[in-house]
């Protein structure tokens, strides 16, 4: 089954930097780290190489650097590249909860619905091929406190992740310090034919549901016609 998407939200730019393999995604030396080694594969498990993959984070206090306003490069975030093997690997650092902003109409709507603010921590991923169907997704530890309440609805069970521990096989193959956090995880990618056909059935069935027997066309609904 393809990875499931979630909300590309409001914190993505256009200037992160492109950067190899390894790159260390924040500046702040001070902040608990997290090794974030995944890959990158098809409907049919094989390695996809050469995916464009944005990330991005807010940093260890939960602010994104364009929540600073003396920003004057970015921080937290990077464009990597899958390798020949579909992997591709960075330093994070451990996400953390933090509050969306409450000053504008959406502050409003959360306190007249009693509803907190924060978001559970996260990373962000933008997997991105010619030939594939775009993934805009996120990955959310296990066990923060807001898992269950994110007022933006972006958690799904397939995207919680369990950490692990960087081991001494890791750490000599990454060059990663023994005992850092770990986050290992296997994106799949459908390809753009895939994904036009998944959408088609199940907008069918939608609209079957409705009582209405109609084909989808170009993933436009069409009158069926013998
Ligand atoms: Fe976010």
């Amino acid at each position: 089954m393809a990875t499931e998407g979630t909300v590309l939200g409001p914190f993505h730019t256009h200037d992160a930097p492109v950067a190899d393999c390894g790159y260390v995604l924040h500046e702040d030396p001070d902040a608990p780290k997290l090794f974030v080694l995944c890959s990158v594969r098809d409907l049919d498990g094989k390695p996809v190489p050469d995916v464009v993959c944005d990330v991005w984070e807010g940093d260890a206090h939960g602010f994104y650097d364009v929540q600073n306003p003396d920003r004057d490069h970015p921080d937290g975030r990077a464009v990597l590249r899958s390798d020949q093997d579909g992997v591709f690997y960075f330093t994070a650092v451990v996400p953390v909860p933090y509050p969306i902003p409450m000053d504008g109409p959406v502050g409003a709507m959360l306190n007249l619905l009693n509803r907190h603010p924060n978001r559970p921590g996260h990373i962000h991923f933008m997997l991105e091929k010619k030939g594939y169907d775009t993934l805009i997704t996120a990955l959310y530890p296990r066990g923060d406190p807001y898992e269950t309440s994110d007022p933006v609805f972006g958690v799904k069970e397939s995207l919680i992740v369990d950490f692990e521990t960087v081991d001494e096989a890791l750490s000599q193959k990454y060059n990663v310090p023994v005992g850092t956090k770990l986050l290992n995880y296997d994106f799949v990618l459908m390809s753009d034919k895939e994904a036009r056909e998944l959408r088609g059935e199940r907008s069918k069935k939608a609209l079957q549901k409705l009582g209405l027997d109609l084909d989808i066309v170009d993933g436009l609904p069409v009158p069926a016609v013998d």
